[in-house]
């Protein structure tokens, strides 16, 4: 994808953000100050990426982002979420692979395949429910990941789908650490 690809596609998302969240409809140039009110981390070199502050999250809670119009989820888990994560067999596994977007493909499901670090403690999601897209309720349902309360889709503290309609895990987008407490995304 070119630069200028890049950018046409970031304009599109923040305009259907920030005209979502105003509940107006606004040209392009009258977006613009908004978006960057909103949006003051955003790295404006690379429209596409930003930078995210994760210093104030807690072992045991969540940041949820907007990049791109869609929600993320930043979760710190605790020993006994990675535990239970990295304890469950491939075979108990509805979807089995990945779903990482820093990945190859092919790569299983495992957790070690969808946390950030190594040690497991963060993991970074889309917050879209992979059946028809609402948004899940973190720290909830029978696996203590996250439940969907659209159609009752239970996910595992790794965002795997264990039970429920929905047929894949919860995406993990492009993301590393730029520094110990800054995430990147994009
Ligand atoms: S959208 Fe999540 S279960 Fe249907």
């Amino acid at each position: 994808m070119s630069h200028a690809d890049d950018n046409a596609g970031t304009r599109r998302d923040f305009l259907y953000y920030a005209t979502a969240g105003a509940g107006v409809v606004a040209t392009g140039a009258a977006v613009w100050p908004l978006v960057n009110q909103m949006n003051p981390s955003a790295d404006t070199r690379a429209l596409a990426s930003i930078m995210v502050d994760v210093s104030g999250v807690a072992v045991g809670t969540q940041l949820t982002v907007k990049w791109r119009g869609k929600p993320v989820f930043i979760r710190r888990r605790t020993d006994e979420e990675i535990k239970a994560a990295r304890d469950t067999k491939l075979d108990d596994l509805v979807d089995k692979l990945a779903e990482n977007d820093n990945l190859d493909a092919a790569s299983d499901a495992s957790d070690q395949n969808r946390a950030l670090d190594e040690k497991g403690e963060w993991l970074v999601t889309m917050g879209v429910c992979t059946h028809l897209g609402c948004v899940p309720l973190d720290h909830a349902g029978d696996f203590g990941g996250w439940f969907c309360p659209c159609h009752g889709s239970h996910y595992d503290t790794a965002g795997r789908i264990r039970k429920g309609p929905a047929p894949r895990n919860l995406q993990v987008p492009v993301v590393k650490f730029e520094n110990d407490t800054t995430i990147k995304l994009g």
